[in-house]
């Protein structure tokens, strides 16, 4: 994690260009290479295939073709092309044979690296990338490149393979491939759901502590949202007491995880989903007109832990509803069945399970029922 603060402003909503590693494709220095393109025209090329790239994430599995956007694949190989001279004037021993040809060997992955590396993605985070996605493989690390000094994608993936010589490679690459979209109070239901069913529920049965746990919670608005709603019921006639309240955030990006310990938010993060007198209640100013933190009341309900959804769950405790949303998409039915049976083990009888608006158990497991919530729907634990 660089200090630069415009890569720590929870903006995750693009994460693919939001971050130092991921921005530097366009922030590059036009200078040191040979690119016949202005540094104007390389940040507009970024603007547009960022345009197309968060189309592309919010729809989640929508398609992103090269031959369905030429204008903008040529700016963007001309744009990877200028920061890989910028490689390559640093370091003498990176001699690339041809200019023509120097995109596809320094930031094009193989196709038979392609499949090592999804299996081993697949391996490591359950995130299918399936036969097709070279294009989000070669858009996602071609900014390693630069900050790892690799001179190809092909090498890097080779060094990410192997963890125990390259750490800190094998864990950049690894996060590079989560999509870290998120916003606050996402889909609205379920936070309805919380405050107005399930909580009281829970009040109503005296529990204490009530536990609540955000598995896959990206750049921290889904668990500050659920400790906003805790917050906000205790206008409730029955409520749970928000001291009594314990909520973990987990994720398996470490750069996410320190985006949500810092819980500062720019203007372009907190325009999404949050009302104006959300913003007015729940966040500080600080000297920075056009980022807001989060009110320590909030932050304190919330502890963050690295996690893989992939591994243990055991040593988190027990809880009584998990929001496990828009992450499930990434997997195949056999790690989500894994995973929906596992969240099983760690609820308390009776607790809830909240998936993403386009996610469900059918067909996964049979552990839970399914509770309508009108607006919305949860899965109960059956007993
Ligand atoms: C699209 S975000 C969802 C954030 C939030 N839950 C929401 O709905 O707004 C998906 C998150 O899942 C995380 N993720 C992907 N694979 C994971 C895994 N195997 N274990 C834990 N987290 C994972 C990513 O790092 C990313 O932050």
């Amino acid at each position: 994690m660089t200090d630069n603060p415009q890569n720590r402003y929870g903006g995750s909503s693009s994460s693919l260009f939001n971050n130092s590693s991921r921005t530097s494709l366009f922030d590059k220095d036009t200078n040191s290479g040979s690119s016949s393109f202005t540094s104007a025209s390389l940040q507009q090329s970024g603007q547009a295939i960022r345009a197309v790239l968060n189309k592309t994430q919010q729809g989640n599995q929508a398609q992103f073709t090269p031959s369905s956007y030429p204008g903008i694949t040529s700016l963007a190989i001309a744009s990877q092309q200028a920061g890989y001279d910028s490689v390559a004037a640093r370091n003498p021993n990176i001699k690339p044979s041809s200019q023509d040809n120097l995109a596809v060997q320094s930031r094009t992955v193989s196709d038979a690296q392609y499949k090592r590396f999804a299996k081993y993605i697949e391996e490591q985070s359950g995130i299918v990338l399936g036969d097709s996605k070279h294009y989000l493989v070669n858009s996602r690390l071609s900014s390693l490149l630069l900050r790892f000094k690799v001179p190809s994608i092909d090498e890097l993936i080779n060094r990410a393979m192997q963890p125990n010589l390259y750490k800190d490679i094998s864990s950049a690459v690894i996060d590079a491939m989560t999509t870290n979209e998120t916003l606050w109070f996402r889909d609205t239901y379920p936070y309805l759901a919380l405050k107005n069913m399930i909580l009281p529920e829970l009040a109503r049965a005296g529990k204490s502590p009530v536990r609540i746990w955000s598995a896959a919670c990206s750049s921290g608005q889904e668990p500050y949202s659920i400790a906003m709603i805790v917050q906000e019921q205790v206008s409730n006639m029955v409520h749970v007491d928000p001291s009594q309240c314990q909520i973990i955030g987990t994720d398996i990006s470490p750069e996410m995880l320190d985006r949500c310990r810092f819980a500062h938010y720019d203007n372009h993060a907190l325009a999404r989903g949050l009302s104006a007198e959300r913003k007015a209640k729940f966040f500080k100013p600080t000297q920075d007109p056009n980022v807001m933190r989060v009110d320590d009341k909030i932050k304190q309900m919330v502890n963050f832990k690295q996690m893989n959804l992939l591994g243990s769950y055991s040593l988190l405790g027990r809880f009584d509803v998990i929001f496990c949303r828009n992450v499930l998409i990434y997997f195949s039915n056999d790690v989500k069945s894994q995973i929906l049976n596992k969240f099983a083990q760690v609820l308390n009888p009776g607790g809830y399970l909240i998936l993403g608006s386009s996610e469900s158990i059918q067909g996964l497991t049979d552990c839970y029922e399914m509770v309508r919530c009108n607006p919305g729907l949860a899965y109960r634990l059956k007993s």
